[in-house]
């Protein structure tokens, strides 16, 4: 199951990948919001909480420009957010981050670009060895400040 969340400056990009990517066999909770005003900080705390605690296996978090959401989501012990916008950190940040949930920006990506880095970011593995003890010293220094 994957979390997804936007504000209201993502909706529609929300509603694209979920239809793009449902057709490929993922699994959306859809947290919101489906157009209302919403805070990006109060829709990031909801969805981190649903990784967190192990409801849904990753994030994908949309705002205006992702940094927001990237910003808000990378507050949460054990969060590992990324702001993507090209695949090839798309893919690295999981391969090498391990990163748990995904930042874009609807307003500075195309829906069908958007829909890809999250097929890329939703398909691609952690590759651990090396990477997991950066890995840790991240978590250490969560655990420190
Ligand atoms: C909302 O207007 C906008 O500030 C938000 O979507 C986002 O871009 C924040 O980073």
């Amino acid at each position: 199951m994957i979390a997804i969340g936007c504000d209201h400056a993502g909706v529609e990009m929300k509603k694209a990948i979920i239809e793009a990517l449902s057709a490929k066999g993922f699994e959306f909770r859809d947290l919101g919001t489906d157009g209302e005003p919403c805070d990006y900080p109060d829709m990031a705390e909801k969805l981190c909480k649903e990784v967190l605690a192990g409801n849904c296996e990753k994030g994908i978090l949309i705002c205006g420009t992702g940094i927001g959401m990237s910003i808000a989501a990378n507050k949460f012990k054990g969060i590992r957010a990324a702001l993507c916008s090209d695949s090839f950190s798309t893919r690295f940040t999981r391969l090498h981050n391990n990163a748990n949930v995904m930042c874009m920006g609807a307003r500075t990506l195309g829906q069908g670009l958007a829909c890809e880095l999250a097929e890329i970011f939703l398909t691609t593995e952690f590759e651990g060895g090396r990477h997991q003890r950066r890995i840790d010293l991240i978590s250490a220094i969560e655990a420190k400040n």
